[in-house]
């Protein structure tokens, strides 16, 4: 078991930072790279452990990737019905956008395959999953009454549909746009909000005919997908951390550059704008069809905000950062439609209570939100990460701001996203440890 020590407060935090590549478009990077005809190259991608086992994954399926342990990959493509039967399970650790991803692509193959991971993902649903490539004729057999891995996908020729999905769910909407790769024809979600849109830009981006309408995505089965170079900006997911200390720790201004500035990604930039924070973004530009820029934050005194509907999905994985931001703002801070935190590596609504509460923060769990009351001095605390990257990167800045020592226990979870974590915030000036 690993354990973070944090010691807080005192140091202010000054420098800038560059985190790891987006993980949600480096999944994506290595599995277009897969099925499109020729080399692909990817730079900047993210070496944690939920990408690698996508990488692995397509490498188990036929697919020859070289650099894996590094940033650069080179991906010899093997064309959208190329890939070949995995000799044993596929084993997608802790990522639920791997296995679910990937799903979509089996669903295209000829043949079948299982899928399983970790404890935590074995617990996730698959169902939202199975339902829609149910209607494309494919049949997917998992755990239960939520279809949990390990899952077998019988994967054939998809039939084309048009999907409404129940959920705001990127990874939802991409397994069924990677299963309409392989379809005759259009196939088409519908989304309740906007979900993160990576997968419809990088098709297009390597030659597919994707049409977007609004909360319409679809795509024309069968394309030429065709190697290209990708590069994969910042995380802002792993930015956020960064930013939301420098907003909290006092004098402290932290710029971290070169940062994916997607807006289906970046709602939490105006939401801590609308608390007052001093963030500002800079240097924009754009790679391999994404925006990125630089985004510095300086320390502010916050007032509090709500948060619900359309925002949420652009800021998922952000709510436990959100919310210890919400602590230390005047006033109570409500967050609505988040119930879909529930199913995430853990309960995060439930998590981000528990280790905040320890803090001392004034903070209550709702069925599909959080109500925050702040602002309140944190005291330092023994908190468990839950094996959630998220709540033990939270908790890590949380004791940034705290009276005392705290310890992160099972942070090892952490490698999951942001290897680098403790590294990058000690050369910023934080007092952190990892044993
Ligand atoms: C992701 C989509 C989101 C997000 C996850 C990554 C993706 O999940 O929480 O960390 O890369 O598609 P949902 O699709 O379940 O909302």
């Amino acid at each position: 078991m690993n354990v973070l020590q944090v010691y807080g407060p005192g140091a202010k935090l000054r420098g800038e930072v560059v985190v790891p590549g987006d993980k949600s478009i480096s999944h994506r990077a290595v599995i277009l790279g897969a099925l499109a005809e020729g080399a692909t190259t990817v730079s900047g991608f993210l070496t944690a452990e939920d990408c690698v086992k996508t990488a692995r994954a397509c490498q188990q399926m036929g697919v020859a990737i070289e650099g894996l342990g590094g940033t650069d990959l080179l991906i010899d493509g093997v064309g959208l019905r190329g890939l070949g039967p995995p000799d044993k399970p596929l084993d997608l650790g802790n990522s639920a956008t791997g296995m679910r991803l990937l799903m979509g692509v089996v669903a295209g193959q000829d043949f079948t395959a299982t899928l399983t991971g970790d404890e935590s993902l074995q617990r996730r649903p698959m169902d939202r999953i199975a339902e829609p490539l149910g209607k494309m004729g494919v049949e997917v057999v998992g755990q239960g009454q939520r279809c949990t891995a390990p899952v077998t996908v019988f994967g054939g020729i998809p039939q084309p549909i048009t999907y409404h999905s129940p959920v705001a769910s990127a990874q939802v909407k991409s397994a069924v746009l990677l299963a309409g790769l392989n379809a005759p024809g259009t196939t088409m979600v519908i989304e309740p909000a906007k979900s993160r849109d990576h997968t419809e830009r990088m098709l297009a981006a390597f030659g597919a005919q994707v049409d977007v309408q609004g909360l319409q995505v679809s795509v024309q089965g069968q394309p030429n997908l065709r190697g290209r170079e990708m590069v994969v900006p910042g995380d802002f997911s792993s930015a956020a951390f960064f930013l939301v200390a420098g907003l909290l720790v006092p004098d402290s201004e932290v710029t971290v550059r070169g940062v994916l500035l997607n807006p289906t990604r970046t709602a939490l930039i105006e939401i801590l704008q609308r608390m007052g924070a001093d963030i500002q973004v800079s240097n924009e530009r754009e790679v391999s069809g994404e925006p990125m820029g630089d985004i510095t934050a300086c320390h502010t005194h916050l007032t509090a905000t709500e948060v619900d509907g359309d925002e949420i999905p652009r800021m998922l994985d952000e709510v436990p950062i959100l919310a210890l931001a919400a602590t230390q703002a005047e006033g109570r801070t409500v967050i609505r439609d988040a119930g879909e935190l529930r199913v995430k590596e853990s309960d995060r609504l439930g998590t981000t209570t528990e280790i905040l509460s320890a803090f001392g923060a004034q903070i209550e769990q709702r069925p599909d939100g959080l109500i925050i009351d702040g602002s309140t001095s944190l005291h330092a605390a023994t908190v468990d990460s839950h094996h959630d990257h998220r709540i033990a990167m939270t908790a890590a800045v949380a004791g940034l701001i705290a009276e005392d020592r705290t310890i992160v226990q099972e942070s090892e979870c952490i490698r999951t996203s942001f290897p680098d974590f403790v590294d990058c915030l000690r050369d910023i000036g934080a007092d952190i440890y990892a044993e």
